[in-house]
């Protein structure tokens, strides 16, 4: 089958980034993306929180925010797909346009602000899910909520009895206070209620792996802070990071103004630096999922060697479209084995050893 993106690839980077998103959407309902039938090669395979893996690199969340598509895009060779972000009611998220191709520095910026369909919709679809593939939930809080906690809550009893894990966004910058969760005082709290209402489900919902997301924007010390919190009260992993509101000197395009979340290869630097430094403060004892900037298989390993158990990339899709997969999959493969590895957990945190 001739491969769709090479011929739509360029018709979609012509389009308005949000209509290009809808429309991609739309193909891989209905079948049109292609993919399927390649395994991934064996030294690729992993294994996290007790799920097999067959290869370490997802897709990030607020792709698939309703989880309409996370079965096309494994099909396309992605080891695991995060659905979300879904907020316990649907909501329309800020005024457009909110989403900016900064194409000159490989970079988007949005400021979506949590549009989405709302928890019953995603679910629907993930019941009805036919088990081939991981797929996670990330979870965030309606913008009019007025008790955060409850909203997460929710999230979590609907989405652990469906998903492989959970995410706890508080790290969009576009829902207005949501960052100020990252505050001790204020994590500990939504964390504690998190992981009793875990408790309170049955059956495998009961330790579904909850994961924590934080901003690139956080001080090292405090992100540290934030690791140390998590493995204390029993939380599963971390994900490391979200997008930026920091605009780096050297960005080239019209967009760099834009407010919102800066993605892409401008964020690659920050995002594995802090990846890095929590991995060493933990001593490695604390799954990590490396996000942010990867856009080839040298990015990919960078963020394993520097302690990522799992890779994550959206905006490396933009530019590179789907074939992008299979090439870091491969890209991935002979690294590993250049260097001598046997599988790829073995690289993980490689470079602090
Ligand atoms: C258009 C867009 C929408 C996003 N929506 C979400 C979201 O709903 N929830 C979330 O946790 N992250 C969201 N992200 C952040 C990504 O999951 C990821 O953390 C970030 O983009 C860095 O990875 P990248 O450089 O590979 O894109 C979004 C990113 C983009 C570009």
């Amino acid at each position: 089958m001739p491969d769709p993106f090479r011929l739509f690839g360029p018709v979609l980077r012509c389009l308005e980034p949000e209509s290009a998103h809808n429309l991609t959407l739309r193909a891989l309902e209905l079948g049109l993306a292609g993919g399927g039938g390649a395994k991934s090669d064996p030294i690729l395979a992993t294994n996290c929180w007790g799920r097999a893996f067959p290869n370490p690199i997802g897709l990030a969340a607020g792709f698939d925010k309703d989880a309409r598509v996370f079965k096309a895009m494994l099909a396309l060779g992605f080891g695991f797909v995060e659905t979300g972000t879904v907020t316990p009611l649907p909501q329309h998220g800020n005024p457009k346009p909110r989403v900016f191709r900064l194409v000159d520095d490989a970079a988007v910026i949005n400021r979506l602000g949590f549009n989405n369909q709302g928890l019953e919709a995603a679910a629907r679809r993930l019941a009805a899910r036919t088990g081939d593939g991981l797929v996670g939930a990330n979870i965030g809080r309606n913008k009019d909520s007025t008790d955060a906690v409850a909203d997460y809550v929710a999230g979590l009893k609907v989405m652990a009895p469906l998903a492989d894990y959970i995410v706890v966004n508080i790290s969009s910058p576009n829902t207005p206070g949501l960052r100020d969760l990252h505050a001790i005082d204020n994590l500990r709290p939504l964390l504690e209620a998190l992981i009793a209402a875990r408790q309170g489900l049955s059956g495998a919902a009961s330790v579904c792996p909850i994961c924590l997301k934080i901003a690139p924007d956080l001080a090292d010390e405090d992100a540290v802070e934030v690791a140390h919190l998590a493995l204390d009260l029993g939380l599963d992993g971390l994900t490391i990071s979200n997008t930026t509101v920091v605009r780096p000197d050297d960005l080239v395009s019209r967009h760099r103004d834009e407010a919102g979340g800066l993605s892409g290869r401008p964020l690659f630097a920050r995002s594995t630096a802090l990846l890095s430094h929590v991995y060493r403060e933990t001593a490695g004892r604390l799954p990590l999922i490396g996000v942010g900037g990867v856009a080839s298989a040298q990015d990919a390993y960078a963020k394993i060697r520097a302690g990522a158990t799992l890779v994550q990339l959206y905006t490396g899709l933009v530019y590179g479209g789907p074939r992008l997969i299979r090439r870091i999959d491969e890209g991935l493969a002979d690294l590993l084995r250049q260097d001598g590895f046997k599988t790829a957990a073995d690289a993980v945190g490689a470079d602090h050893a």
